[in-house]
């Protein structure tokens, strides 16, 4: 039988996984592969382990019989929990193929049969599929279209939960919005608590990817009007959301009709 060079890493011991992961680099997730990190030195300290201890207690421990999908995936971090929690089909998709083969390397070292794929959010229809949990964790803002992914996600693959992270910035308050306003009123477009959006029209962290920055309010009220209730609000940035069914004729409050223009 033919080894893969993951087998002949775990064969040749430590020094020989710490090649394969220099190899495979640079790593946005700091992963541990049986002693070896990964990002040891990411700029936000044990990334995202120290994000998944905030929030983990808000997903169900048992996903036994579950499906999960994993969008934006990375080096496959929030895959392999899913997979230690049981579910019982991981599908993840980036639409990096640096990071799908660093998600591939560790998925084998860790004995976790995870299927990753090549797609952008926006292709997602193409799964023919639903999820009973997807995770859309850190992609938001690094899109130049965010609405229409978390309507995509809505329409096409998001079976029940979706777990959601975008970066965020301005206030956190998050004010009430009306039904509606008048054409006069235009007092509460300058208040903080407003849903807000900062476009980033060149860098932003030296990443040329990032693209729409929402405040607290604009991340909850763009969840609302793509169809999602949220259901907990773990962490500052991130919201367990259930899918809404959406109907155009009995529009909901948080999502106003407008002609059914949806795609
Ligand atoms: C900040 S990382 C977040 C990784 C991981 N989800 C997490 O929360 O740790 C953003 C990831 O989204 C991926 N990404 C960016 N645009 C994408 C798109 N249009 N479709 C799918 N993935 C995308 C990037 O390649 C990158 O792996």
């Amino acid at each position: 039988m033919i080894s893969s060079p993951t087998d002949a890493a775990l064969d040749n011991g430590t020094e020989e996984l710490e090649r394969r992961v220099r190899e495979l680099g640079p790593w946005f997730h700091n992963l541990d592969l049986r002693g070896v990190r990964t990002a040891p030195d990411h700029f936000l300290g044990d990334y995202p382990a120290i994000k998944w201890r905030s929030f983990a207690h808000a997903i169900p421990a048992d996903l036994t019989g579950k499906t999960v999908l994993d969008v934006g995936c990375n080096a496959g971090f929030y895959s392999m929990e899913m997979k230690r929690r049981g579910a019982s089909r991981v599908v993840g998709i980036d639409s990096e193929d640096l990071y799908l083969n660093q998600a591939r390397f560790a998925a084998e070292v860790e004995g976790y049969d995870i299927e990753f794929r090549n797609m952008s959010v926006y292709d997602i229809a193409e799964l023919g599929e639903k999820f009973d949990f997807v995770i859309f964790m850190g992609v938001l803002y690094h899109l130049r279209h965010p609405l229409l992914a978390l309507d995509l996600l809505h329409e096409h693959v998001v079976g029940d939960l979706l777990l959601f992270q975008s970066m965020q910035r301005g206030t956190t308050e998050v004010d009430d919005v009306q039904g509606d306003y008048e054409f006069w009123e235009q007092d509460h477009f300058g208040k903080p608590g407003y849903p807000q959006m900062y476009f980033i029209e060149k860098r932003y962290c030296g990443d040329p990817t990032n693209w729409w920055v929402p405040n607290a309010a604009g991340a909850e009220a763009m969840l609302r009007s793509a169809g999602f209730d949220i259901v907990e609000h773990p962490e500052q940035e991130v919201y367990l959301c259930r899918r809404a069914e959406i109907h155009d004729d009995e529009p909901r409050a948080a999502y106003p009709a407008r002609g059914g223009a949806r795609p």
